[in-house]
């Protein structure tokens, strides 16, 4: 390996570095463990590769990270997420990265092999795409890994195949998992942000329409809390029986794909899985429906069915492609199937990946201060870690709660009655 990074154009440097002071000023939580991570340097020696979603946000993690001693390398989570001026303000900054928009997958794979090189000590996932790099292609810097976390639920669950597998080979902290992540980060930053997107790319009103959200889990909730308030009608596609009745209790309708199809002007795929909407829901839709996904991977909504189907294609807006079909209708794919929140917009808003990334943050130092006590697998992060975070963050906005009286304390503990 040579170079020291691979980037687009260094000279973006400023403009990025302007808006990773946007964000800045708005994750206090983060600037408090920056500045804990200044006077005690916990990551000193240490190689943190971080795979993540290249804006101004994580660049601010990376940041912190860095301001605690580690040497840190910075590697695209998905290819059309990066920012190329905010990379290129981290690599002015002494962080190597490797990324830039719309990497080829070639690209993005040889990307990845070049962080990987670098040797970690700690990795920061988000899908999956770096554990499974080391684990299949770059073996040899395994043993070297002391633990990693994983932000997202994709990679929750491919992470939790490899632990069932008994190939997993060190401890992987479940960021996803802590109630300071999916309770705000998957509900309302997921519901905002794939909004927002949807709306600047479309300059669509929402109001009054059919929206079909296929995925109740956490992401797909707020997704749909948004779509409501609004004002859209939405319907939920769910293959979970008990998800498929909290919808209902919701005030949502509930039906297979097959039916909602030629109801919905919006569909948004949030769930994680493959194939989801394919050839035989886009025969039913209607003319101008629009598609977008919200999941991980650019799997849920059949790029190669539309490819079949399309009997002409092309670029309706940035952003937008066109797919006609045989009887002239049209349908629309935002942001080439990808995360459309990231692929089309900046990613969910600073307060909000503020938890998550306090949670990243406090979850390496509690890999660090542990290490080679936590066995390979997938652990959850401590619940003393995620209350500090909920703790920090009111402090930070100047909210007080109650606290329990000594007798209320006695109460709940006594059960002699
Ligand atoms: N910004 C950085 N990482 C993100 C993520 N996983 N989801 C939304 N916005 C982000």
């Amino acid at each position: 390996m040579t170079e020291k990074y691979l980037i687009r154009d260094i000279g973006l440097a400023p403009r990025g570095q302007v808006k990773i002071e946007w964000v800045k000023a708005r994750m206090p939580i983060l600037r408090q463990l920056e500045e804990e991570f200044k006077e005690t340097r916990p990551f000193t020696g240490k190689t943190v590769v971080m795979c993540l979603h290249l804006e101004a946000k994580t660049a601010y993690l990376a940041k912190a990270i860095q301001a605690g001693g580690a040497e840190v390398v910075a590697v695209a989570s998905n290819p059309l997420s990066t920012q190329d001026d905010v990379v290129a303000a981290l690599v002015a900054d002494g962080i190597r990265s490797f990324a830039w928009y719309g990497a080829t997958d070639a690209e993005y794979h040889m990307h990845l092999k070049r962080a990987v090189e670098c040797r970690p000590d700690l990795i920061v996932d988000d899908g999956g795409d770096l554990v499974s790099l080391l684990h299949n292609e770059c073996r040899e810097q395994l043993p070297q890994v002391i633990g990693g976390c994983e932000e997202t639920t994709t990679g929750i669950l491919r992470l939790k195949a490899m632990e069932r597998e008994g190939v997993l080979y060190f401890p992987m902290m479940a960021v996803n998992n802590a109630y300071c992540k999916f309770l705000f980060d998957n509900r309302y930053g997921t519901g905002q942000s794939v909004w927002d997107a949807i709306m600047r790319t479309t300059n669509l009103v929402i109001a009054g329409k059919n929206v079909v959200v296929a995925g109740y889990g956490w992401c797909g909730k707020g997704v749909a809390m948004r779509a409501k308030g609004l004002g859209a009608n939405v319907i939920i596609c769910e293959v979970d029986p008990i998800r498929a009745n909290e919808a209902l209790m919701d005030g949502f309708q509930v039906m297979p794909l097959l039916e909602a199809a030629p109801e919905g002007d919006f569909f948004i795929t949030v769930t994680g899985n493959y194939g989801v909407i394919r050839e035989e829901h886009f025969r039913l839709m209607k003319d101008g429906a629009i598609l977008a996904n919200a999941g991980h991977f650019d799997v849920e909504i059949s790029k190669p069915d539309l490819d079949k189907l399309a009997v002409d294609r092309r670029e309706a807006r940035p952003n937008v492609e066109e797919y006609t079909m045989e009887n002239d209708r049209r349908l629309f794919l935002l942001a080439e199937g990808r995360l459309v929140n990231l692929a089309a917009g900046d990613g969910h808003p600073a307060e909000i990946m503020d938890l998550s990334f306090a949670l990243q943050a406090m979850s390496l130092l509690h890999l660090v201060d542990n290490q080679g006590r936590i066995k390979p697998g997938v652990h959850p992060v401590p619940s003393e870690i995620d209350r500090r975070v909920a703790a920090m963050r009111l402090d930070a906005i100047g909210v007080t709660i109650d606290t329990l009286t000594p007798k209320q304390d006695e109460y709940l503990t006594n059960w002699r009655g």
